[in-house]
């Protein structure tokens, strides 16, 4: 039993997708979330420099007292989940992947496109597991150019949005995808200019937040780390840059958040 808080990283926005998920599927814990804000985007930095951005986010969530870290993001996942755990070796850790494995088990036309940031796109992981769960089916992957931004400057239900939108993924709908992943947990923001891209299509958009809240379950089972019962949760919020960005990451979480 303990009753630190889960501490949830992104480089921004983005993980508050799967803050959301966490918040859903495990009422009873405290959650310590770091959005960088000052860093991001991280989507083409080198990996190196992503590795040490991580490091120094999870020795501020340690610091804080966090029990467990989630990476709630696929770019910083990529780039440093080994290093992470190699070097918190006590500490679990749980990655973000975009969810290529139900979408190549799933797909019905045997075309997936994969939405993501180009160091997700480019890394190992990416590649082992489209290599893995790819075979015999066209694995689209295009990088959501702007998207990160846009999420960031809350303009995800402008106009603009929407074209960035169909700029990336006209491809694999022409090819006849029908299943997208959403490989970033800032996508998940454009939802609405997502779905209205797709218009009446029979596609199926995928995102890995809700699988990786219940496999943080399972981890808080497996390593006896459940807050005990009557704990009332917090939710606190920290970044590397300012207040003012510490209070957008609250309202848009607790925008998001409320089922
Ligand atoms: N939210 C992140 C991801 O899941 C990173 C976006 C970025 O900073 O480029 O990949």
């Amino acid at each position: 039993m303990n009753n630190g808080p889960i501490g949830v990283y992104d480089s921004g926005i983005g993980g508050l997708s799967v803050w959301r998920e966490l918040r859903r599927a495990l009422p009873g814990e405290s959650l310590l979330y770091l959005g960088d804000g000052k860093n991001c985007p991280y989507g083409s930095r080198p990996a190196g420099e992503i590795r040490r951005l991580a490091d120094e986010s999870v020795q501020a969530m340690l610091d804080r007292g966090c029990k467990l870290i989630v990476v709630a993001c696929n770019t910083a996942t990529a780039a440093a989940i080994d290093f992470l755990r190699a070097k918190y070796s006590s500490l679990p850790v749980v990655g973000l992947e975009p969810a290529v494995k139900p979408a190549c088990l799933t797909t019905r036309s045997g075309v997936v496109g994969v939405l993501a940031t180009e160091r997700s796109l480019d890394g190992d992981l990416f590649r082992r597991t489209a290599a893995e769960y790819g075979s015999g089916i066209e694995i689209i992957a295009a990088a959501g150019r702007g998207f990160v931004e846009l999420v960031e400057n809350n303009l995800e239900n402008t106009p603009e949005a929407e074209e960035c939108v169909r700029a990336a993924m006209s491809g694999m709908i022409e090819r006849g995808a029908d299943r997208i992943v959403l490989g970033c947990t800032h996508y998940p923001f454009l939802l609405p200019a997502i779905r209205r891209v797709i218009g009446d299509r029979d596609i199926e958009v995928i995102d890995s937040s809700a699988a990786v809240a219940r496999h943080t379950g399972h981890l808080l089972d497996k390593y006896g780390l459940r807050a005990g019962e009557g704990h009332v949760p917090s939710y606190e919020f920290m970044t590397f840059a300012d207040e003012s960005y510490c209070e957008l990451l609250r309202l848009k979480a607790f925008a998001a958040g409320e089922p």
